[in-house]
């Protein structure tokens, strides 16, 4: 609270964190070339790149597309894989006394028991949550992604609830029927809170060429253009499980955003494609936090959480 006016730490499912600003996993890597800007430690926690078991190169360019109020994304899960992970980046971040949510994806259940497992065995001083990024697809049924469906979405979760004793937050998808229904699933597992949401499924096509602008044919929607959706699923999964915490996600830009989210009932926020426009941008938004509820006289900033007022 040194520099700021109010009480911004915040208390996600178990993680202490000193604000509700953090980053999101994919688009603020390992925080080292973040650091050139900021001071790793003074974000609420870095969330980071999904690391699996095994290095991986990611898919073929294009991979990136600039869409109206947004981007898509074919990245394809690039990472070092663990064992480099825990080499090369986890020193750099315990060094810097960053809070650490590790992003962890995998082809099987094992994959991601395997990954968590080892992060923890190194890096339990530094990686304060574990968050399970439920969109990649599942190699042991057709390559149908984790997060849309309840089944499998539940047996990730668990195997990786088994395997360690931190913060277990599951990062859940929009493109499926019932977000609630996945919510339930995970927290049925053992999830401590959900991150909502990951990127939305779209696509872009070149009208001269007639290819797709990416590589893979579809591609992750984020940035401002996502953010209706995610408030609303926020709000869906609050209204269901108002235990449940929540880190949304999803077009933050500025603080009335962040404001939205807690308000919807989001415990905490991550900021992603903002981070490629202002890599000062968690700094600048915990400052306009602080800012916002002094002028709205509140002293902390969990009063803002789920405070949503219906019209009926
Ligand atoms: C380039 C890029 C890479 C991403 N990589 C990951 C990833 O590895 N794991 C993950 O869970 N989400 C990943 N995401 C999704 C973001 O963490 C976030 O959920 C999504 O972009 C919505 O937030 P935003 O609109 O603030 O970007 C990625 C997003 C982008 C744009």
């Amino acid at each position: 609270m040194s520099d700021t006016q109010v009480n911004l730490a915040v208390n996600l499912a178990g993680i202490a964190l000193p604000n509700p600003i953090l980053t999101a996993s994919g688009c603020f890597a390992s925080g080292k070339e973040a650091q050139r800007f900021i001071d790793i430690d003074t974000i609420g926690a870095i969330v980071v790149k999904s690391i699996t078991r095994k290095p991986r190169n990611g898919l073929p360019t294009p991979r990136m597309h600039e869409t109206p109020s947004g981007m898509l994304n074919a990245i394809g899960l690039q990472n070092p894989g663990v064992d480099a992970w825990i080499e090369h980046d986890l020193p750099f971040l315990r060094e810097h006394g960053a809070r650490v949510i590790a992003s962890i994806a995998g082809d099987s259940a094992e994959d991601f028991r395997y990954v968590a497992g080892k992060l923890l065995a190194a890096g339990a001083d530094t990686i304060v949550g574990l968050e399970v990024n439920l969109s990649c697809p599942n190699v042991e049924n057709r390559g149908l992604v984790f997060a849309c469906h309840t089944d499998s979405s539940y047996a990730v979760v668990r195997a990786v609830r088994h395997e360690v004793s931190v913060p277990v937050l599951a990062k859940l998808t929009s493109d499926v029927t019932s977000i609630v229904d996945i919510a339930h699933a995970v927290v049925d597992a053992g999830a401590h809170g959900v991150t909502l949401i990951n990127t939305l499924l779209g696509m872009a096509i070149d009208p001269e060429t007639g290819r797709p602008e990416l590589y893979n044919t579809y591609g992750g929607l984020s940035g401002p253009a996502i953010r209706p959706v995610a408030l609303r699923n926020v709000h869906q999964v609050h209204q269901a499980l108002p235990d449940l915490p929540i880190l949304g996600c999803g077009g933050i830009q500025t603080v009335t955003d962040v404001v939205q989210f807690l308000r919807a009932g989001a415990t905490a926020v991550s900021v992603g494609t903002q981070q490629f426009v202002d890599p000062f941008v968690t700094a600048r938004l915990t400052r306009d936090l602080d800012a916002w509820l002094v002028s709205h006289g509140h002293s902390h900033a969990t009063e803002l959480i789920g405070t949503v007022t219906p019209w009926r």
